[in-house]
């Protein structure tokens, strides 16, 4: 009886930290979320991804984390769709999907990342 309930100890131990390591290992981090939602395709970062929409290297210089958020979910809210958008003496056509469907936690992370770009 003891052995067994060591037994179940030890297993018990064993998978809290085997889903503690996958716990951390799946919470994305911000440059993987702007890998894998595509936000790298339109994107440049450090050098690395498309030309598309604007570079973000700074982006934390001239945007505010709410505004960050804003333009993550609903775009539309500050570049009217198909217009085109001036940004940093650059025009752009205003084509950024939205991402409405986009957890409320991955978007936290995103734009708190692309905030402390500076
Ligand atoms: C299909 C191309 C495309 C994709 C994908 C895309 N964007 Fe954009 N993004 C743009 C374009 C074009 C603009 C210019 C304004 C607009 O379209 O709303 C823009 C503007 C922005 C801006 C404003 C930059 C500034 O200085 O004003 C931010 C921030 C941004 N995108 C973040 C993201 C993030 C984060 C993702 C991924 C979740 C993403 N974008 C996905 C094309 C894209």
């Amino acid at each position: 009886m003891i052995k067994k309930i060591g037994k179940f100890i030890v297993a018990g131990i064993i998978f809290m930290g085997v889903s503690a390591i996958s716990v951390s290992a799946f919470a994305a981090s911000g440059p993987a979320l702007f890998r894998s939602q595509g936000c790298i395709a339109c994107h440049t970062i450090d050098g690395q991804g498309g030309q598309v929409g604007p570079n973000l290297s700074h982006v934390g210089l001239q945007r505010s984390l709410s505004w960050i958020k804003t333009q993550i979910v609903t775009p539309g809210r500050h570049f009217a769709p198909g217009s085109q958008a001036s940004i940093n003496g650059q025009s752009f056509m205003a084509i950024m999907p939205n991402h409405k469907n986009m957890p409320a936690s991955d978007v936290n992370i995103l734009a708190n990342y692309l905030e402390s770009l500076k």
